[in-house]
């Protein structure tokens, strides 16, 4: 059914312009798009909004499933913190019972934070998988699934053998990618370098070129994990990802703070994707990301909260820990670069130009924030929704125009 809101609206058109309307009118089509967004005209309306502020929902780069208890679980560096916190927290997916309970607080933490897609790690099991997709899919949300393959260098109980992981990812897809018209679908995700041996690497590429699905993967978070690379595979990070066919058009990669000048070109030219996570970096104490970089090679880049590297759910939390890591560099991140960044320039990013910005046309994936009674321009509405860190949740998102989530 049609539904016509009244609204202050705050939408990004690129990384350095915003459109505002402080008295909108907004109507989401039954198909679930934005059939007008204009001001206000009078006349009928569900619902007024206009003490708030209404932006396009968040797009989420590089999240965890079964990291969402794990926030806070300060206990190192990265190849510690995996080994301490997360790879025990990890193994107890194997329990559809902890699955099941896990992804609800999942589900309610990406809704209640405004994000209305996520690119998303499961744990090593497929099962998991499946009931968070199952779970994603009653709730009405979106994102991209996959267990992350592992068959070397972690807990027994977290390895699987190439042959398995790849039969049920192949069963994840038959049963979930293209799921309601793409709301949702499955990823392949080899871990990181470390923790797969050459034929999964190998064969991870091959089941993503044949069933047409995106890859994503962690590249050069700490030097300790860049080292270990060169020492096991002889050759630069990038190159062993390229080596095994998971360098692809689209291909996500997070982190990638220590890559050196070639593998910037190398990463340029085939034309892949970063997923910056500022607050993981910050938190595992990684580095700085050379935003720099990638700015002047032109990569598309997106925001990713990483949980439970990183401490919030809320990409806009993710966009202040961005900003803070540009300054670090003197580099110039406005908050309308984050905002674009975090909206339809993360979806842009990754392949995705049915959402992002409230634009007609376009799927109505929306979230609503409260802001303080003072904040009227743009860019003092963009200074409470970025970097208010002591903000309540979202009071309200939207997901093709259904209500996935409710504080009002
Ligand atoms: N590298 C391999 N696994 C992980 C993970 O779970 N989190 C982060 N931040 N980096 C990783
Ligand atoms: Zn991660």
């Amino acid at each position: 059914m049609t539904q016509t809101y009244r609204a202050r609206i705050l939408t990004p058109r690129s990384a350095d312009e915003v459109h505002l309307i402080d008295d909108a009118q907004l109507v989401v089509g039954d198909e679930g798009r934005l059939v007008e967004v204009a001001p206000w005209k009078g006349g009928h309306c569900d619902a007024d909004l206009r003490q708030h502020v209404l932006v396009p929902g968040f797009v989420d780069a590089h999240v965890h499933f079964p990291q969402t208890r794990s926030v806070g679980a300060a206990s190192g560096p990265l190849l510690t913190w995996l080994n301490e916190s997360i790879f025990p927290e990890e193994a107890r997916f194997s329990d559809a019972t902890h699955a099941q309970q896990v992804a609800v607080e999942f589900c309610q933490a990406l809704a209640s934070s405004g994000t209305t897609y996520a690119l998303i790690y499961g744990s090593v099991h497929a099962s998991a998988s499946e009931i968070l997709l199952n779970t994603m899919d009653a709730a009405g949300l979106r994102g991209l699934v996959g267990p992350v393959l592992m068959d070397r260098d972690c807990p027994e109980a977290l390895q699987v053998p190439v042959e398995q992981a790849i039969e049920e990812i192949e069963g994840l897809a038959e049963r979930w990618h293209g799921h309601d018209g793409g709301r949702l679908g499955v990823a392949v995700i080899p871990r990181f370098a470390l923790s797969c041996s050459d034929q999964m690497l190998s064969r991870a590429a091959d089941l993503a070129e044949r069933l047409k699905l995106k890859v994503t993967t962690h590249l050069a978070e700490t030097p300790g994990e860049c080292q270990a690379v060169e020492q096991r595979f002889g050759r630069d990070y990038l190159s062993v990802y390229a080596d095994h066919g998971l360098l692809q058009p689209g291909s996500v990669f997070a982190h990638c703070i220590h890559l050196n000048d070639p593998e910037w070109g190398r990463f340029k030219d085939a034309s892949a994707v970063v997923a910056h996570c500022p607050d993981s970096n910050y938190f595992l104490g990684s580095g700085n990301m050379p935003i720099d970089k990638v700015i002047a090679h032109d990569i598309p880049w997106a925001l990713g909260t990483d949980v439970a590297a990183g401490r919030s759910f809320r990409v806009p939390r993710t966009a202040s820990f961005a900003y803070d890591n540009a300054r670090q560099l003197e580099v110039s991140l406005s908050p309308r670069a984050l905002f674009w960044q975090g909206t339809r320039g993360g979806a842009l990013a990754l392949g995705e130009a049915r959402f992002g910005a409230l634009e007609v046309g376009l799927e109505a994936d929306m979230s609503l924030w409260r802001v303080p009674p003072w904040a009227e321009s743009a860019d003092e509405l963009l200074a409470s929704l970025f970097f208010d860190h002591d903000a309540p949740p979202a009071l309200a998102t939207w997901i093709r125009g259904q209500m996935v989530w409710s504080a009002l």
